[in-house]
C-alpha cells in the first residue's frame, strides 16, 4: 500500500471561532402542518421495470406474506423474526421470484434504514420515505430475488426484517410493512429477466458467467457473512480497525463462488463523500464530528489478506441534502441499494482445503457508522465430492492515494485522488473441464470539496470509475468466455448558506448518476446492456435545528437501458413535491441496433 502526501500549503489561523461553522449535509426531515388532505401520496424510486418490455408481469404461479408488521420505537431491537417455508402449492423449481415490500407511514419521523434476511442471508437493503406533508405517504418496493432460490426453497427457514425506528412525542412515525413474496414457473419470464439485468445489478458474475450453462443458475448454497451478535445480523462499523469476521467452511465440491456485499453509511459517514479533512475542522475549532476525509472503501479480507475492496455508489437517503427532493421522486438506489458482487473463483486454490476460513469485512477510513454484511453464493460440482483447484498468478491490490489540501481559515479546497488494481487467476478442475478465471479490475477515484464565502458556499465533485475483466480459458489456452464492465458515479453537490438569526436559507444543486456498460461473450452467445441513470435536483430550504420549516424543490431523472432483446427509458420530472412529467418508453433507439451493437461484435471477432 503507497500513500503519496502532498501539502502544498495549509494556513492555520490564530483567529478565534465560536459558535457558527460551515454548513456540513444533515439529514433533516419535514416539519408537517395540520392534516388537510386525506390522500397519502406515494413515494418512489425510478428504477427499471421487472420486464423491460414494460409489460406487467403475468399473474404469479402462488404468492407467500410472510409478515405484516408495525415498526414503532424499535431502535436497539433485535429484528422482528418469523418461521418461513416455501409455497406448498407451486414447489420449486422457479424462473423467477420478486419480494414486494409495501410500507405506510403517518406522523413525523426521520428516513430509516431497514433491510431483510431469509435464513440470515441479506436478500435487500432499503430505507424509508420520510412522511409527506400533510397526508402521510406509502411506498413499494419490488426485487427479483430469483438467486436466493437455495434458501427460497428450504422449508424451516427464518426470515427477518429490521427497521430501528424510535418515536416519542415529537417524532410519531410508525412505518407499517407488509412483506410478500410472489413466484414465477413461466420459463419465458425467467429469460425475459436475465435480459433486463437483474434490478440495478452493479455486478458481474450472476448471468452469462461462462464455462457451462450450469453457471447462469442461482448458487446451489447461499452463506451469510453476518454478525450473530445481538445488534441485528449485519456488521455495524465504526472504525477502520473495526472489521466483521466470521469463520466460514467452503464445500469441498465447490466450483465457483461470489461473495455478494450489501452496504450502507449513517451518522458522521452518511455524506462521506463531502467530508473535510480532521486538519481543516480542528485548525478551525469546528465541533463537527462528519470529518476524516473525503475517501472511503469497503474491503474483504479472506484469513487477512484483502481479496476485493469496493468504493460504494453514494446512496442519498429521503432525508438527505434537501428531504424536498426526494418527494415524491426518490433519490437513486434509496428504496433498493446497490449490493457489489465479487468473483472470489480463483481463491478456491485457498479455500478448498478442508478447513474454515475467516471472511472479514471493513471501511477504509470509516467513522461511525457503516453497515455492512455479506453472503458467499456457491455453485457446487454435484457429480463429485471434491473439486480440485489451485491458485495461479495473484497481485495484491496496489493502491496509490494522493490527496492536497489547501485552506485559510474556513475557505479552501481539499483534493483526494486514489487509484487501486488488483489481479487474481485460479483453476478449477471438475468432471473432464480444467477452467482458469482471470480478473483484472481497476477502480479510480477523484473527489474535492470546496468551502468558498466563509465557509457559506460549499462545492463537493467525485468522480468514480470501476472497470473490471474476467475471463475464463479452458487447460489449452483457449478461451471459453470474457466479460467486461464498466461503472461511473459522477456527483456534484452545490450548497450556499445564509444564516438568518437561528434560520438557516440553504440553497442547494445536486447532481448524481450510476452509469453501468457490460459486455460478455459466452459458449451460449453475446450479452450487451447498458444503464444510464441520472438525478438532477435543486432548490432551497429554510431550516431550524434539524427540521425543514418551508422550501421548494426540483428533480429530473432520467433512466435508460439498453441491452438484447430489450431497450427501457423513463424520464420523470417532479416539483414542488409532485410528479410533473413521467413518460417511458421500451422502443430501443435503431442507432442501437444497427451501430453499437455491431461494433461491439466486431470487436469480439478480432
Ligand atoms: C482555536 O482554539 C484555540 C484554543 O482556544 C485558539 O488558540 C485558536 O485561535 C482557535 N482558532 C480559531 C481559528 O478560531
Ligand atoms: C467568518 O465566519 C466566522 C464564523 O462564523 C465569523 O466569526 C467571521 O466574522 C466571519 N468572517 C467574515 C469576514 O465574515
Ligand atoms: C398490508 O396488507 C393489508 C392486507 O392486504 C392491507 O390492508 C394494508 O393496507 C397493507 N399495508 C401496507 C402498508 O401496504
Ligand atoms: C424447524 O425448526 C424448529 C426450530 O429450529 C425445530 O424445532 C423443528 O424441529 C424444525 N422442524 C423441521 C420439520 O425441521
Ligand atoms: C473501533 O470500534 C470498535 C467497535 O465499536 C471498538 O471496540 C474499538 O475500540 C474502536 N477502535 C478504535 C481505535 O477506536
Ligand atoms: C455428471 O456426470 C454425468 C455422467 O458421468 C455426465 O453426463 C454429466 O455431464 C456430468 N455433469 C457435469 C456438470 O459435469
Ligand atoms: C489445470 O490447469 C492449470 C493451468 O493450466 C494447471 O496448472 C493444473 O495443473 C491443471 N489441473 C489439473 C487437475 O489438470
Ligand atoms: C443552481 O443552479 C441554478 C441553475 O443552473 C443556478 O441559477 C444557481 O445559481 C445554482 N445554485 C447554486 C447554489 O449553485
Amino acid at each position: 500500500m503507497t500513500r503519496v502526501l502532498f501539502i502544498s500549503s495549509i494556513f492555520l489561523s490564530l483567529l478565534s471561532l465560536s459558535s457558527s461553522q460551515p454548513h456540513h449535509f444533515l439529514s433533516h426531515h419535514r416539519r408537517r402542518s395540520p392534516p388537510s388532505s386525506p390522500l397519502p401520496k406515494e413515494s418512489v424510486e425510478v428504477s427499471l421495470p421487472l420486464r423491460t418490455s414494460g409489460l406487467p408481469p403475468p399473474p404469479s404461479e402462488c404468492t407467500l406474506s410472510p409478515l405484516r408488521h408495525s415498526f414503532g420505537n424499535t431502535i436497539g431491537q433485535p429484528p422482528v423474526t418469523v418461521r418461513y417455508s416455501p409455497p406448498l402449492n407451486c414447489p420449486p423449481p422457479w424462473s423467477y421470484v420478486v419480494l414486494h415490500l409495501g410500507g405506510s407511514i403517518d406522523g413525523e419521523q426521520y428516513d430509516r434504514i431497514a433491510a431483510i434476511w431469509l435464513s440470515g442471508a441479506e436478500i435487500l437493503r432499503t430505507s424509508t420515505p420520510e412522511p409527506a406533508e400533510e397526508s402521510g405517504t406509502f411506498w413499494n418496493v419490488r426485487k427479483d430475488v430469483t438467486r436466493y432460490s437455495s434458501l427460497l426453497q428450504q422449508p424451516n427457514g427464518t426470515l427477518s426484517m429490521m427497521l430501528e425506528n424510535l418515536v416519542n412525542d415529537e417524532f410519531t412515525g410508525v412505518y407499517h410493512v407488509n412483506l410478500t413474496i410472489l413466484f414465477y414457473k413461466d420459463e419465458e419470464l425467467g429469460i425475459v429477466g436475465k435480459n433486463w439485468g437483474r434490478k440495478l445489478g452493479l455486478g458481474l458474475g450472476f448471468k452469462n458467467a461462462g464455462g457451462d450453462d450450469e453457471k447462469q443458475k442461482p448458487a446451489d448454497l447461499v452463506i451469510p457473512v453476518i454478525d450473530e451478535g445481538k445488534n441485528g445480523l449485519w456488521f455495524r462499523i465504526e472504525n477502520e480497525s473495526h472489521v466483521g469476521s466470521k469463520r466460514i467452511q467452503i464445500p469441498m465440491n465447490a466450483k465457483r463462488i461470489m461473495l455478494e456485499m450489501y452496504v450502507s453509511f449513517h451518522g458522521d459517514d452518511e455524506f462521506w463523500y463531502s467530508n473535510p479533512p480532521n486538519s481543516y475542522i480542528e485548525a478551525n475549532n469546528l465541533t463537527t464530528t462528519r470529518g476524516n476525509g473525503a475517501f472511503r472503501e469497503v474491503f474483504v479480507k479472506i484469513d487477512g489478506n484483502i481479496v476485493a475492496s469496493e468504493v460504494p455508489f453514494p446512496v442519498v437517503f429521503t432525508g438527505g441534502i434537501n428531504p424536498l427532493f426526494w418527494e415524491p421522486v426518490v433519490a437513486i438506489g434509496a428504496f433498493d441499494l446497490p449490493s457489489y458482487e465479487f468473483d472470489l473463483t480463483p481463491f478456491l486454490g485457498f479455500l478448498l482445503d478442508g478447513e474454515s476460513h475467516s471472511f472479514e469485512l471493513g471501511v477504509a477510513n470509516a467513522i461511525q457508522f457503516w453497515l455492512v454484511d455479506a453472503n458467499l453464493h456457491v455453485w457446487l460440482d454435484k457429480n463429485s465430492s471434491k473439486v480440485e483447484a489451485g491458485v495461479g498468478s495473484f497481485k495484491l491490490p496496489e493502491f496509490q492515494e494522493s490527496w492536497e489540501y489547501n485552506f485559510l481559515l474556513l475557505d479552501g479546497s481539499f483534493k483526494v485522488e486514489a487509484e487501486r488494481k488488483s489481479q487474481s487467476s485460479g483453476w478449477v478442475s471438475y468432471g473432464c473441464l480444467n477452467l482458469t478465471t482471470s480478473i483484472v479490475k481497476r477502480m479510480k477515484l477523484k473527489n474535492s470539496i470546496t468551502f468558498k464565502k466563509n465557509g457559506t458556499y460549499k462545492i463537493v465533485k467525485q468522480h468514480t470509475t470501476v472497470k473490471m475483466e474476467v475471463k475464463v480459458a479452458s487447460s489449452t489456452g483457449s478461451l471459453v468466455s470474457w466479460r467486461t464492465l464498466k461503472r461511473k458515479y459522477p456527483l456534484t453537490l452545490i450548497t450556499s448558506t445564509l444564516a438568518v438569526g437561528d434560520v438557516n436559507l440553504m440553497t442547494t444543486n445536486f447532481s448524481h448518476a450510476l452509469c453501468l456498460k457490460e459486455k460478455s461473450s459466452t459458449p451460449q452467445g453475446k450479452f450487451f446492456r447498458s444503464i444510464h441513470n441520472s438525478q438532477e435536483s435543486g432548490g432551497s430550504m429554510l431550516v431550524k435545528g434539524h427540521s425543514v420549516i418551508s422550501g421548494v424543490a426540483e428533480t429530473q431523472q432520467t433512466l435508460s437501458y439498453r441491452g438484447d432483446p430489450s431497450c427501457f427509458s423513463r424520464n420523470v420530472y417532479a416539483s414542488g413535491g409532485k410528479l410533473v412529467t413521467d413518460d417511458s418508453t421500451s422502443v430501443c433507439p435503431s442507432l442501437f441496433h444497427e451501430g453499437r451493437f455491431q461494433t461491439f461484435g466486431r470487436k469480439e471477432i478480432i
